[in-house]
């Protein structure tokens, strides 16, 4: 995972760091921290034989959201650059929504940047229509909005 989140260049260091520290906690301890993850194992890698990063083609991590009855947040996807473009991480979203629907969640909810760096995973969340629900101006920094997406499951 950690080769992984070191091949996406739009993360920045602490964006890692923050990922790896999810990553940690739903693998620790996913009851008390509400975090989990969904992996993508790569074409031709044999399923739960390694957590060796030769066989990540991509992640999600997600969780139930705190004080609400049923609304789930997607804190990150990434795909391995060598995998983008395959349906990956339309997948990963797809497996995310099915484990929310069997656990009776009615919402994902999603925030993103609006900087030209993004511009691609926004349009991949607006082409598995995810909707823009709103947007806090210079959120990030000035001139970089933040950019909240919602699904109804
Ligand atoms: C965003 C990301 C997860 C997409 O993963 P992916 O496996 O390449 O996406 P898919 O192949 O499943 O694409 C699904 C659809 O999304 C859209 N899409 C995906 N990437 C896109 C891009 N760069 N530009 C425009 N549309 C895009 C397409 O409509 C695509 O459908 P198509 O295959 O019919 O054309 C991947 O590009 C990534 O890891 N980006 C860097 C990390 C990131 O920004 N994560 C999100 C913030 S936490």
């Amino acid at each position: 995972m950690v080769t992984l989140l070191q091949r996406i260049d739009t993360f920045t260091d602490e964006e890692r760091i923050v990922a790896l520290e999810l990553i940690d906690d739903a693998i620790t301890r996913p009851e008390q921290s509400g975090y989990q993850c969904i992996v993508a194992v790569a074409p031709g890698a044999s399923a739960g034989a390694s957590e060796d990063d030769e066989h990540v083609a991509g992640y999600l991590s997600y969780g139930r959201t705190p004080m609400t009855e049923a609304a789930y947040d997607l804190y990150w996807v990434a795909v391995d650059p060598a995998f983008r473009g395959q349906g990956v991480g339309r997948k990963l979203c797809a497996a995310l929504e099915e484990t929310c629907r069997q656990a009776e969640g009615h919402l994902v909810r999603v925030e993103t940047s609006s900087q030209e760096a993004y511009a691609g995973t926004l349009q991949f969340y607006l082409d598995q229509d995810y909707i823009e629900g709103g947007r806090l101006p210079g959120f990030y920094k000035p001139g970089d909005d933040l950019v909240i997406l919602y699904k109804l499951l």
